[in-house]
């Protein structure tokens, strides 16, 4: 018998396993409810009570009302649909926006796409733990601001930004704020009174629940244009036979997350620190990176000097470890990451970096043994890099069995 080969998922960031009840819930729904919600008949009427409970478990977990509720196709289109359907609806006069440095590339595309068509866009820096200060905020703020977005948790770093703070600044001046919460929705306890947004972006295969899902909160009194058009469906915001099994599976995971989340938060971010002290006690010259305190439970960056990231992460998941570089890999070339760069973060250093997220599935075994593999990998690849005279091994050097 061949033996398995021990594994440890350390990339929840990217995304998270399927909770096996929201496997059920999605079988079921396929099984059960495959009617057309917009079908008047008993079909269609058993997926649109579907629908309906499951709009109602966002809008509790979110803290709003169901009929603020949107689903679209995951925290992609969310984002995509807040800015552009913001940006339709602008007066003339009124084309610039305020984001963030280090925003997720759904928000900044879509930000350099409105650059395109004649928006002025301020990108907001952020200080060297990648927290945004709201009085650059204040001072970006202009006569002809339409719209802010700033996101939750960064997804390479974990910062949280003070969006409460962000929020009230906004509110003073009658702008609008969209905040990307796909990194903390079922994580955090949220809720969109609270945090004061206009606009909220969620997505399911984050906590738990299938890919290909998401919401958009919207709250009433803010009229945003439809990014896409045909149907009547969503309320006339959203055009396209709902995606019901999967949408299913996204209250399930809402629901499951609801249950678990003080425990999984703590539970997380002890793995998180126990991860992170035995990195810095066993191996030299690492820096974490983001905010200390105001940070993702599960999120860990880690840049390790002298060290290809790419290198470390194939070699890795030779030994069953699965991570992922703050970098973004673009037409075969890696790209240091946007977000490291504007922490101030040299390219070198930021091609040396690696992002660990940990989720609710980890246990400190695991941990433990993916140090243990990290302090090894790190250890040889320095080896190389020395024997090379310093030179950074690109990953096919550095290692020949792949
Ligand atoms: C912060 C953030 N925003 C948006 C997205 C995109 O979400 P989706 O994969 O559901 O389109 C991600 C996914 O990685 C993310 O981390």
């Amino acid at each position: 018998m061949v033996k398995q080969m021990r594994t440890v998922y350390l990339d929840h960031a990217a995304t998270t396993p399927i909770d096996p009840e929201v496997r059920e819930a999605v079988a079921r729904a396929m099984a059960e409810c495959w009617g057309n919600p917009s079908s008047l008949h008993l079909f269609g009427r058993k997926a649109r009570d579907l629908l309906d409970e499951a709009r109602v478990t966002v809008a509790h977990a979110l803290g709003c009302l169901d009929a603020e509720v949107f689903f679209t196709s995951g925290g992609t289109e969310a984002n995509n649909m807040a800015i552009f359907g913001a940006a339709r609806v602008a007066p003339p006069h009124q084309r610039h926006l305020i984001t963030t440095a280090i925003e997720h590339h759904a928000v900044l595309h879509a930000c350099q796409r409105l650059q395109q068509d004649g928006w002025e866009v301020t990108y907001l820096p952020v200080d060297s733990t990648g927290m945004v200060d709201p009085d650059d905020l204040r001072r970006a703020l202009r006569e002809d601001t339409w719209l802010v977005s700033v996101m939750h948790a960064n997804n390479e770093i974990g910062t949280l930004q003070p969006i409460h703070e962000i929020a009230a600044i906004c509110r003073e001046r009658g702008v609008w704020l969209h905040c990307d919460a796909v990194q903390t929705f079922g994580l955090l306890d949220m809720n969109v009174e609270e945090l004061g947004v206009d606009m909220l972006s969620v997505s399911a295969h984050k906590l738990y629940g299938p890919k290909g899902v998401g919401a958009l909160y919207i709250r009433g009194g803010v009229k945003i244009a439809p990014l896409l058009v045909g149907g009547s469906q969503e309320r006339e915001l959203r055009a396209g036979t709902e995606n019901v099994p999967g949408i299913a599976g996204f209250a399930k995971a809402v629901e499951l997350s609801r249950t678990h989340h003080f425990a999984a938060w703590q539970q997380i971010w002890q793995l998180r620190e126990r991860l992170r002290t035995r990195l810095q006690d066993l191996v030299p010259d690492i820096q974490v990176n983001g905010h200390v305190q105001q940070c993702h439970p599960g999120i860990l960056s880690v840049t390790f000097d002298g060290v290809s990231a790419e290198s470390l992460l194939i070699a890795l998941d030779r030994h069953g470890v699965a991570a992922s570089a703050g970098a973004a890999c673009s037409a075969g070339s890696i790209e240091p990451s946007h977000v490291l760069l504007a922490l101030g973060m040299g390219e070198e250093r930021a091609m040396s970096t690696v992002r660990f997220s940990l989720g609710r599935g980890n246990t400190p075994d695991e941990v433990d043994f993916a140090a243990e593999v990290i302090e090894a990998e790190v250890a040889r690849l320095r080896s190389k890099t020395t024997a090379s005279g310093g030179r950074v091994y690109s990953p096919a050097e550095a290692s020949p069995s792949r």
